[in-house]
């Protein structure tokens, strides 16, 4: 048992079963024993890896994208250029050097961070030198204004509820404690069908269906900024672009599946992203979306091939063998390509986006 699993045992006797949500967010968040409070998870050593990880031509286009948007915005100066859950800064530092092709773009833009972990923000500085930096703790916290706002994996390690059909209704799924051990049992009290989409509410018996109220507010704030003082936002995760049943609750360490109760605090906790939730939070709020389309098609569109080619040119036979995994990584169906997802969130009135174009 880890130290945050003896806590939540001990909370558990305390006050009863606890539902998925408050699991995890005490899995990832807690002040002290919390995943991402105390470490650095990326890259080979760590539990896993992310696209701007794998290569700088992730944040490079991702930043070309936001100088496009902050031009067809009329180039407000300044504004806020945001990233919700940036982890070591690589997208951020990537984006403002491919973005400073247009040098207006990088004086106008103020850098917020909307970042929980001491460790990150401490890498985030590092990543991004001199530049003054803002941080911040909840995305309430930005200040207003016009804003292009970035996420790539920031929606996936924000807390989940799960339900399950029972032949008399839909049940919460609980973590509870037997034996000293952590277990997943279920609320015998019927849930109120009200937290589910509809589009759910015809799965089978046994299905599980998942929601996220935390997920819905953020991207609820996004757009009614979005929405007053213009903006836009690109959403970059793991997940489906239709609501669905199913468990989609996972834990990763040292890039393996395991236990989601085996290790809370020590090992990563996310689940996949419906896209037609948020999507639906941001149209609640007037702002219009864009996809979600894959991640391939984006990247795609944007011109990876392009400028996979011209990294290369330069490169010696093993940097270049590099570039070539690393697009194959980010962009093969097999890969990063499909699962992943990309969703821009605009005003009413906004043109199409760069990679966005109908298929
Ligand atoms: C999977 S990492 C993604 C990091 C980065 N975007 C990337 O692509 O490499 C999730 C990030 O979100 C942050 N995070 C997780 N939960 C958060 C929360 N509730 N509020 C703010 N940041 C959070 C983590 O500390 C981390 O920086």
């Amino acid at each position: 048992m880890t130290k945050l699993a003896d806590h939540l045992a001990e909370c558990i006797r305390l006050d009863g079963p606890m539902p998925i949500s408050r699991f995890m967010a005490m899995a990832l968040g807690h002040p002290r024993w919390g995943y991402y409070i105390s470490r650095d998870p990326f890259g080979r050593a760590g539990d896993f890896i992310t696209a701007p990880e794998i290569s700088q031509m992730f944040g490079e286009l991702i930043g070309l994208w936001c100088a496009e948007r902050w031009q067809a915005l009329g180039a407000p100066n300044p504004f806020v250029l945001a990233e919700l859950g940036p982890g070591r800064g690589t997208l951020m530092a990537d984006a403002l050097r491919a973005g400073a092709a247009l040098p207006s773009f990088g004086q106008a833009a103020q850098v917020h961070l909307v970042e929980t972990s001491p460790v990150l923000r401490a890498a985030q500085k590092t990543a991004l030198g001199d530049r003054p930096i803002y941080w911040h703790d909840h995305i309430a916290d930005l200040p207003p204004g016009p804003a292009i706002t970035i996420a790539n994996e920031f929606f996936d390690a924000l807390p989940i509820r799960q339900f399950q059909r029972g032949a008399d209704g839909w049940h919460e799924r609980m973590v509870g404690c037997e034996d000293g051990r952590l277990c997943l049992l279920l609320d015998p009290a019927v849930t109120p069908t009200s937290p589910l989409a509809a589009a759910i509410e015809r799965a089978s018996n046994g299905a599980i269906v998942e929601v996220s109220s935390a997920r819905t507010d953020v991207m609820r704030a996004l757009a009614q900024n979005l929405v007053s003082h213009g903006g836009a936002a690109l959403i970059v995760d793991y997940g489906h672009g239709e609501s669905a049943a199913g468990d989609t609750l996972q834990a990763m360490q040292a890039h393996k599946f395991v236990d989601i109760l085996a290790a809370p605090g020590t090992a990563d906790l996310t689940a996949h992203v419906d896209f037609q939730a948020l999507g639906e939070a941001a149209h609640q709020a007037g702002a219009r979306t864009f996809g979600p389309v894959t991640q391939t098609a984006f990247l795609n569109q944007l011109g990876i091939a392009t400028r996979a080619g011209s990294l290369q040119q330069n490169a010696t036979p093993a940097q270049a063998e590099a570039v070539r995994a690393a697009l194959h990584r980010l962009t093969d169906r097999d890969q990063m390509g499909q699962l992943f997802k990309v969703m821009a969130v605009t005003t009413a009135g906004s043109d199409r986006p760069p990679g966005f174009a109908e298929a």
